[in-house]
């Protein structure tokens, strides 16, 4: 089975979530729950947190995450942060191409590439994210649809470059929804992702990346979904906040 050829990964995903204050009361709660995880366990915090974050699991197995950077090393980009600055400040892990950068702030999978070439550039590591809307999975165009994100995203990558890249798989329907693509479904699109890195690069380079799915996962489906072979792992968001239940997530990972 390839899946153990993989790292299987499970980040949270705190969006607009947390002050420095509650970063640290958050993170020291889920230390000691995860500190045995044989997956690689990430908190992707505000910009804000960065600082209180990596303080915080200075001593632990947990790893820090930006939620996005820019494309530009520095300039005239008010409210912007850079590639250089994260790396700088010792960050190893960048969301790009969020559905929500997407959906409320004109990210294209031009600019997610953009993105993806200065993080990769300061040697960060990306976690990309993929989604069909739901309008597109009705229409039967999903498959389409993350092929396309995913080739647009990747333009320019060299083979090297892939071990930097993790694919979060998150169809835009189940985000903050509730609603949880099944494990099957999962499974399905999680494969054409991989088939699709086969494609661009090569068998060897598919099988080594992690893919993870995420989308209203939780400390109650995360077992099925991580049963699927194509499933490395998991973007958590609501459950990420909840020490107990993100807890839960890495666990099911450990045993799958
Ligand atoms: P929820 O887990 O809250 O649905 O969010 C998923 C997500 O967007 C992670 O990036």
């Amino acid at each position: 089975m390839n899946k153990q050829l993989r790292t299987a990964i499970i980040a949270g995903n705190w969006k607009m979530n947390k002050t420095p204050s509650q970063t640290k009361e958050l993170l020291e709660q889920i230390a000691p729950l995860t500190k045995d995880a044989k997956c690689e366990v990430i908190a992707c915090v505000p910009f804000v947190d960065l600082q209180t974050a990596l303080d915080a699991t200075k001593d632990t197995n947990i790893k820090i995450g930006a939620e996005n950077c820019h494309w530009e090393e520095s300039g005239a980009f008010t409210g912007e942060i850079s590639a250089v600055m994260l790396k700088e400040m010792g960050i190893k892990y960048v969301i790009i191409g969020h559905s929500e950068r997407r959906q409320y702030f004109g990210e294209t999978d031009l600019t997610v590439n953009k993105r993806i070439r200065a993080a990769l550039n300061n040697g960060l590591k990306v976690i990309l994210c993929v989604g069909e809307l739901k309008e597109q999975r009705e229409q039967n165009i999903t498959a389409e649809i993350v092929s396309m994100q995913t080739k647009i995203a990747l333009m320019g990558i060299s083979e090297a470059e892939m071990k930097n890249i993790i694919i979060a798989y998150e169809p835009v329907w189940a985000i903050g929804t509730g609603l949880t693509a099944t494990a099957d479904q999962a499974q399905e699109v999680c494969k054409i992702i991989r088939d699709v890195i086969a494609s661009m690069y090569n068998q060897d380079i598919a099988n080594a990346t992690t893919i993870q799915y995420g989308g209203s996962m939780n400390d109650k489906n995360a077992d099925e979904l991580l049963s699927k072979e194509d499933v490395d792992g998991g973007l958590i968001g609501g459950a990420s906040l909840i020490a107990e239940k993100f807890a839960a997530i890495v666990k099911a990972a450990d045993n799958n």
